[in-house]
């Protein structure tokens, strides 16, 4: 008896290789086998070990609830927070999810986030540098110190860097212009044209310049900094053909020195753009591919006293209202005439760049091979504080919270591992992140299961996040239980939300955010949060981005609002590791791609119309769609009532939850030239989003490509489909009736 209960303690401890074990003692009742007995002796064993069987597994039986208890605490531990009744069998030793909480909000103090604040914050830390590669010593030297296990990963990237002599430089009339700040990426030469005025560059601008019968083809486009990412600025210039592309910051919202240079990137995607969709490691031989992100146009940014100084002399029609409403002192914001001619000349160099990534990892105690990543960006190219200075140190800090729960002994042990990531390169479009998941796609696939960014977390007041609509549900409890930074006696969840919680504090996650490749390259459900100010963060991207400038911009709670931080991502990382079924809600995706779609169906009613192919039917689509809520559905059905002690059927529930996000990648898209394969999140023709768009450019009078819109419709139903298939378990369980 002894030996037997032992032997499961063993097992279910994992603090030994399990399979070790399982072996080992496979191999034992192998070796002791009789090979030869009479059928006597047979009869007599075999009445024997039943009899033996039966009593010890009534023992086994009754001995069971305590020996788990006592093995696995945290298995007993309450899958949900809310309706957490603790049976009678609760013995206080153990780490409940209130006590897990409460330690950490007890470690994570204020004043450790401060040492690692000076610690490291750098003046000088662009990727591939010295300082970069120094503060990446730190990282994985702390790492090391809390016996994490460091590694670090070694890419060569391309990026671009200023001009080696001399600057980029813009002629206007006769005055010319040395520009300090430049944007990465751009493409080199010397353009002349006229200059035009097109407010934002979002596509609706260049649109409403149309309406007023104005040929952006051949001009040089003036834009000001703000509400979309530069590279979406250059590409909607390009799509217009415009010649080049000028940003500044306006002094309406950029309130700091007119001669600030600003710095950026315009490659409309992450990661290297000269390796797209593989790694930038040497083996790979770089062929000849570039990113189709890539701008054809040279794009250069210019301070807000240059722009003055040109558009105080442009002429032309007036701009269209509210495209006045900047605040660069004696401009009247004109359009810009034929006449107004100008020239930019731009020669960054294509420099190739070590960097470095850095990791930790705390492993799981059951499912090692699972993964939580929580990640930030480590280089910057001013100081970076805001940028990457708070989300290095908040992920030291979570680390050292982490590993001082386990090292406390206080029972706590995760059931998955977390892996802790320093990124390098982030400046240039999440470079390092990117080439990380691009070399090691095929070792990720099911075993990262979720991603976390701590880029940028603080620099204003108000919470907001961007996520996969698996991650809704946890990001909803997590500011149910995290109090607010300015009232320690109510929950941020109070303080943010108003009826709707979801209107009040997502925001669709965009491109630009580091979160992004996870999401919709690699099919990682991600999430990315930021305690932000109303206008933006004015300093990102020039030598303004200081310590000084974000206490000031924070009302100097920059470390209070850092420990929400802290506590909302550590939260979410233990909540993952914590309970036996993962916390992502898969019907989520119902009502999402349900939201998709009612916009399809009105745009459809013009089927009839005659302008789409006779075959096409909507009604697939809606089928599918159907098939994935049943689907979901179902499994929650199954999650609600399985039992959390079959350690075996958590992993198979599991494995489904993990594989949605992964199969709404469509396997449809060459990801060299659509690396973003998500349907709902990412970007490319085979999105629904494109569909729509492809359904309501037919709706205003375009005509159809009858080709491209019967592959779109079936490759969305078919992935659709495909997800909902493998969601609803195996093969013979297929809803077929589609
Ligand atoms: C856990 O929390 C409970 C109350 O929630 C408390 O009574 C108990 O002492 C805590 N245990 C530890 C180990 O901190
Ligand atoms: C861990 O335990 C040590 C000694 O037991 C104590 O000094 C330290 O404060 C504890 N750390 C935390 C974070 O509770
Ligand atoms: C900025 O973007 C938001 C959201 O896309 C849009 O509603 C708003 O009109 C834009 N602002 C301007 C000035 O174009
Ligand atoms: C841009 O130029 C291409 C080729 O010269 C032309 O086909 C296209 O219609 C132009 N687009 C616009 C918006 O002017
Ligand atoms: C820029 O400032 C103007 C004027 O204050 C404001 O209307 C506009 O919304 C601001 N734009 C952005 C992107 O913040
Ligand atoms: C990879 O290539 C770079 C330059 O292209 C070189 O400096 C580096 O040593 C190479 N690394 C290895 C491991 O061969
Ligand atoms: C544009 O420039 C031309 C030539 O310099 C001039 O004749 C015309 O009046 C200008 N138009 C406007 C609207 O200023
Ligand atoms: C803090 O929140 C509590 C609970 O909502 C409220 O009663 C209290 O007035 C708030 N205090 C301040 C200073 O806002
Ligand atoms: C601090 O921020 C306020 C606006 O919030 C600004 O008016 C003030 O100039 C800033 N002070 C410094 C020293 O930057």
């Amino acid at each position: 008896m002894e030996d037997n209960s032992s032997q499961v303690e063993l097992v279910l401890s994992g603090d030994m290789n399990q399979e070790d074990e399982v072996t080992h003692h496979f191999h034992q009742s192998h070796t002791s086998k009789p090979s030869q007995r009479s059928p006597r002796n047979i009869c007599f064993m075999v009445t024997a070990a039943l009899f033996i069987f039966a009593f010890g597994f009534l023992i086994g039986y009754l001995a069971h609830p305590k020996t788990e208890d006592r093995i696995s605490p945290v298995c007993r531990q309450s899958e949900s927070s809310e309706d957490e009744d603790d049976g009678p069998v609760q013995t206080d030793v153990f780490l409940d999810w209130s006590n897990l909480t409460a330690f950490l909000k007890t470690t994570l103090t204020t004043s450790s986030i401060e040492n690692s604040l000076s610690l490291f914050s750098s003046d000088s830390h662009e990727a591939g540098s010295l300082g970069d590669e120094e503060l990446g010593e730190k990282v994985l030297k702390i790492f090391r110190d809390y016996d994490m296990k460091p590694w670090t990963d070694e890419h060569f990237v391309n990026v671009q860097e200023r001009p080696t002599r001399g600057t980029n430089r813009v002629t206007f009339r006769d005055a010319t212009f040395e520009e300090s700040g430049y944007l990465a990426y751009s493409a080199n030469g010397l353009v002349k044209g006229a200059v035009l005025y097109a407010y934002y560059g979002q596509v609706g601008d260049f649109k409403k310049l149309q309406d007023l019968n104005i040929n952006p083809s051949g001009r040089i486009i003036l834009v000001r900094a703000g509400n979309i990412s530069f590279a979406e600025k250059v590409a909607n210039a390009a799509s217009v053909n415009a010649s080049a592309v000028l940003i500044y910051p306006d002094s309406a919202n950029y309130t700091f020195d007119e001669g600030m240079a600003l710095f950026g990137h315009v490659h409309l995607g992450c990661g290297d753009p000269y390796t797209p969709g593989f790694p930038s490691f040497n083996h790979t031989q770089y062929p000849p591919v570039k990113s189709s992100g890539l701008p054809a146009i040279p794009a250069q940014t210019i301070t807000a006293s240059t722009a003055a100084a040109i558009m105080r002399k442009m002429e032309g029609p007036n701009p269209p209202p509210g495209w006045g409403d900047g605040g660069l002192p004696d401009v009247s914001y004109k359009l810009g005439n034929d006449s107004d001619t100008a020239s930019v000349e731009v020669s960054n160099v294509l420099v190739g760049k070590k960097i470095l990534n850095v990791f930790g990892v705390i492993k799981g105690f059951q499912d090692p091979d699972r993964y939580v990543v929580i990640g930030a960006q480590r280089d910057a190219w001013g100081p970076g504080y805001a940028r990457s200075t708070v989300g290095t140190s908040l992920l030291v800090e979570l680390a050292r919270t982490f590993t001082s729960f386990i090292k406390n002994e206080t029972e706590f042990k995760p059931r998955r591992s977390i892996v802790f990531a320093s990124w390098s390169a982030g400046e240039y479009g999440a470079v390092g992140a990117t080439e990380w998941l691009e070399g090691y796609l095929s070792s990720l696939n099911m075993k990262a299961f979720s991603y976390i960014s701590l880029d940028a977390v603080v620099t204003g007041p108000f919470f907001k996040a961007s996520a996969s609509p698996l991650m809704y549900d946890l990001i909803q409890s997590t500011l149910k239980e995290v109090s607010s930074p300015t009232n320690g006696s109510r929950s941020l969840y109070s303080e943010v939300a108003g009826s709707n919680w979801e209107a009040a504090v997502l925001e669709p996650m965009r491109m630009s955010d580091p979160a992004y490749p996870f999401q919709a390259f690699s099919g990682i459900p991600s999430v990315s949060f930021r305690f932000t100010s109303d206008k933006g963060y004015p300093f990102f991207g020039t030598m303004l981005d200081t310590k000084e400038n974000l206490y000031n911009a924070t009302s100097m709670n920059l470390l209070v609002l850092t420990k929400t931080a802290g506590e909302i991502a550590g939260q979410m990382a233990l909540r993952l590791v914590h309970d036996h079924l993962l916390r992502l809600n898969v019907e989520a995706y119902s009502s999402t791609i349900r939201r998709n779609m009612p916009q399809i169906f009105s745009k459809s009613l013009f089927f009839q119309s005659g302008r789409l192919p006779k075959k096409l039917k909507l009604q697939w689509l809606l089928s599918a769609m159907g098939s994935y809520s049943r689907a979901a559905s179902k499994l929650t059905f199954s999650i609600e009532n399985s039992n959390l002690k079959d350690t075996e059927q958590c992993r198979i529930i599991n494995d489904r939850i993990m594989a949605v996000e992964r199969d709404l990648l469509s396997p449809y898209v060459c990801p060299l030239e659509s690396p973003f394969r998500h349907i709902l999140l990412g970007s490319g023709s085979h999105t629904l989003g494109a569909l729509r768009a492809h359904l309501a450019a037919i709706k205003d009078g375009s005509s159809a490509d009858t080709d491209l819109l019967r592959n779109q419709f079936a490759l969305a139903t078919w992935n659709i489909q495909s997800c909902a298939d493998a969601l609803a378990g195996s093969v013979w369980d297929t809803d077929n009736e589609i």
